[in-house]
């Protein structure tokens, strides 16, 4: 007995001692409430692989990379990608090891509907994710499903897509499918994944598929169908199965902060420009008390379009029924951020050029600070600050909506050492303790990416997984990088410890703190029974 008090007073103190340094500095205000979601997210296209088979049929990704490989930086693709169609099951296991309570993932809509109507569905597709969506159940991990991030079905994009307004029932239908075949287990719909970058990477600069260019009109009629689109599939939920559900459903937008170039009324303008121009034209229809796009938007693309000789505008009003028919249409908001821009007028862009674009719209460019750390991503650089302004301005233009974080992260090269992605996700993480103090209403982050995966026209040369994955090998071995070990320790402490620092490489060494407080607990447990 004596061995046994010797053995806890020492784990007691080994225990203490290891909790004291991981929170000196920090104050109780400084950790994450008990009920705070933490997870991580992951795409079909961009993590499933298996693209041709058990009845799946041909998405606008599947299409492009067979007709224009040279398109994606390594002439890479989705077909196999990190194989999770078939190994969810660690993917499942990799949550597990994290201590994540939340995993947002994608359903591909040609899984579920080859030629992308609802009246052929394909049951394989369905046995697929049922099969996932339990096992998630069975490990206590609660599901956060896309319909769509951005793998639509060739057929309908044959007919124009995103651009051809019978896509509101079209996805409506799809919608529908959803909900009766996993709406009794998944209790958080997330409709469409950022129309901002969809809209403007596959229908305006055509740098995504289905790599349509028309920046100035093609975007907008994007923009303004996906509106409808999530409209029409959160009103199917609420007639038909809210009652019996129970659950939620909302909209995933994508903004980064933006700051004035200097305090120029100009500049000032601008930087209220760009916030207007890519969150607000998205945030305000479904958000705002009174509906609709931004009347700064509304009245710079009406101007342009006369100027251009245009007999209408090209942001196509929406009316009034419709602006009745979007608004409210979200549960909460799903927040995909990343960065910061400096943001300046540029007078040069007038909007009165033929070929016409939104980016000349807004009439604005940006930059980032060279002393913010950089990514593999050149759009990409760490500034956590930035993340809080966001945060904080979304609470107060919106009468603090709830959110959830449900992208954010940082890219890198292989490596299971990504010191920049640790530095990243403590930043950022410090920034949202901050926002939660300011009273914004965030209940859940996930980490972008849970894996390495294809990183659309990037190919896999960006790397953005807490787990590496060895795309060389048949396996796609995934690996914890010394982030994820740094998550987990934060999503177990609810704390962020600058001083814990990890060896990816010693795998052991990684449980070494659980196994020192599951041995306490158990050595105090002998010690009561004794
Ligand atoms: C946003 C997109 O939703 C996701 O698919 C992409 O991989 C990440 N950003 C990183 O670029």
């Amino acid at each position: 007995m004596a061995r046994f008090s010797c053995i806890f007073a020492l784990c007691c103190l080994l225990t203490a001692s290891a909790s004291n340094i991981r929170i000196k500095s920090l104050s109780a205000a400084r950790s994450f409430p008990a009920n705070f979601g933490f997870g991580a997210s992951t795409a079909s296209y961009q993590i499933e692989g298996a693209w041709d088979v058990d009845g799946k049929g041909i998405s606008i990704w599947d299409y492009l990379v067979r007709t224009d490989p040279n398109h994606i930086a390594d002439n890479s693709n989705g077909d196999i990608a990190a194989n999770s169609y078939y190994n969810y099951k660690r993917d499942i296991e990799m949550l597990k090891e994290l201590g994540a309570t939340h995993y947002r993932f994608s359903i591909s809509w040609p899984r579920i509907l080859p030629l992308g109507r609802s009246n052929y569905v394909n049951q394989r597709g369905i046995d697929h994710y049922n099969a996932f969506i339990d096992e998630l159940i069975a490990n206590d991990i609660v599901p956060f499903a896309t319909m769509y991030h951005w793998d639509l079905p060739q057929t309908l994009s044959e007919l124009g897509g995103w651009t051809n307004e019978e896509i509101v029932d079209w996805f409506g239908d799809y919608a529908r499918i959803l909900y009766q075949n996993f709406g009794d287990r998944v209790k958080h719909w997330l409709t469409i994944n950022e129309p901002y970058i969809h809209c403007n990477f596959g229908y305006g600069y055509g740098r995504h598929a289905p790599l349509i260019q028309s920046p100035g009109e093609g975007y907008y009629e994007c923009g303004r169908h996906i509106l409808l689109a999530n409209a029409r599939a959160y009103r199917i939920y609420n007639e038909d199965f809210r009652n019996t559900q129970n659950g939620q459903v909302g909209i995933v937008l994508s903004s980064d902060w933006a700051y004035p170039a200097s305090d120029s009324a100009d500049d000032i303008q601008a930087a209220e420009d760009y916030l207007a121009f890519h969150l607000r034209l998205y945030m305000d229809p479904i958000f705002s008390a009174q509906g609709n796009y931004p009347q700064t938007v509304i009245d710079r693309v009406q101007a342009a379009s006369t100027a251009q000789g245009l007999t209408a505008s090209r942001l196509r009003p929406f009316t009034q029924e419709q602006i009745e028919y979007i608004r409210g249409t979200s549960d909460f908001l799903a927040l995909n951020t990343y960065s910061s821009k400096i943001v300046y007028r540029n007078s040069s862009l007038t909007g009165t050029f033929v070929v016409p674009s939104h980016n000349d719209d807004a009439f604005l460019d940006t930059y980032m600070d060279d002393s913010w750390p950089a990514s593999e991503s050149p759009w990409l650089r760490e500034h956590a600050p930035g993340f809080y302004n966001l945060l904080v301005y979304i609470k107060d233009t919106y009468n603090n909506p709830t959110v959830y974080i449900t992208e954010n992260g940082f890219s890198s090269t292989p490596g299971l050492h990504d010191d920049g992605r640790v530095n990243y996700y403590r930043n950022y993480l410090s920034a949202l303790l901050d926002a939660l103090a300011e009273g914004c209403d965030v209940r859940g982050y996930f980490a972008w990416s849970l894996m390495d995966n294809f990183e659309w026209a990037m190919g896999y040369t960006q790397r953005f997984g807490l787990y590496q994955v060895d795309m060389e090998d048949p396996q796609r071995t995934r690996t914890p990088r010394k982030s994820a070990l740094v998550y987990k320790e934060i999503i177990s402490s609810r704390v962020i410890d600058y001083d814990y620092n990890p060896d990816p490489y010693d795998t052991d060494g990684a449980f070494t703190v659980s196994a020192s407080i599951i041995m306490t607990l158990g050595v105090a447990v002998i010690n009561m029974v004794l």
